[in-house]
């Protein structure tokens, strides 16, 4: 049984990656050795393809356009290792800001009284989009690598990231938005004018997120299993990077927080 199964998976891997090149050569031999290591979760591992480095045009298109890359012009790393430094301003617009050991820097403190609604407003959808993101890889990882030609497991797979007519959006859908708008409450204090650092650079991993659910939905109409894969994990760096950031925020008063998508 167990041989069966990695034969399969070899098989139709092979068929689905060009046999010819180096590259996809050395992409069936992982996945396979993947299988045999694992192999009641074998799991594809495809190179990395640089959605980041993408032409952002403008941010047309995004979920929210003022981001961090649209207001200041860089791009942050694909995914961030290590939480982000928070602003430190030493005035607004009302004088100086005060720094205090438990809440840090008055003008960028944001209370638990703000904090607390916002999690409970947005959380569970939050992880509810983030359950189903890790589902979706499953699908896209386990099943559907293993049978690229069985409709029924790419229309389940489109019905993830697809809004039905005059219907409510998918959970990842939904998520996203929900994302934008639990980062601006999260740091969003009423002393300081302007989005901060972390609010935009949370934007910013929505806008990408955003922008891979919609690639993984083009694999996806494609057939394309390669390029769905990649856009999933390009989702996954983007969404661990904006929980890193919120993750902040989120302390014992307020719930728990966010876990990595694996
Ligand atoms: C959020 O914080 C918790 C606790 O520190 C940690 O276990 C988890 O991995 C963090 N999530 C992300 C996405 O980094």
């Amino acid at each position: 049984m167990k041989y069966t199964i990695i034969f399969a998976a070899f098989c139709s891997l092979s068929l689905a990656l060009e046999p010819s090149s180096p590259l996809s050569r050395r992409r069936t031999f992982s996945i396979t050795a993947a299988s045999i290591a694992a192999i009641s979760r074998p799991s594809v591992a495809v190179e990395p393809y640089p959605f980041e480095a993408r032409d952002r045009k403008s941010n047309q298109g995004a979920i929210i356009r003022e981001d961090y890359w649209y207001l200041v012009g860089k791009v942050p790393p694909r995914q961030l290792s290590g939480p982000l430094k928070a602003d430190d301003p030493q005035w607004n617009a009302f004088g100086s800001c005060t720094s205090n050991a438990v809440t840090g820097n008055s003008c960028t403190y944001v209370s638990l009284k703000q904090r607390a609604p916002a999690y409970s407003k947005y959380s569970f959808a939050l992880s509810y989009g983030a359950k189903e993101y890790a589902k979706l890889g499953q699908l896209l990882q386990q099943r559907i690598a293993l049978s690229p030609t069985d409709e029924t497991l790419w229309d389940e797979a489109r019905e993830y990231l697809v809004t039905p007519m005059k219907s409510i959006p998918p959970a990842i859908i939904d998520a996203e938005l929900k994302g934008v708008l639990f980062a601006t409450a999260m740091t969003t204090s009423p002393n300081f004018p302007g989005p901060t650092r972390e609010l935009l650079v949370a934007r910013f991993y929505m806008n990408e997120a955003h922008y891979a659910s919609q690639q993984m939905l083009a694999a996806v109409e494609k057939r394309d299993i390669v390029r769905a894969i990649q856009a999933w994990e390009f989702g996954k760096d983007s969404w661990n990077s904006y929980f890193q950031i919120v993750n902040r925020s989120i302390v014992p008063k307020v719930g728990e927080k966010f876990e990595q998508i694996v």
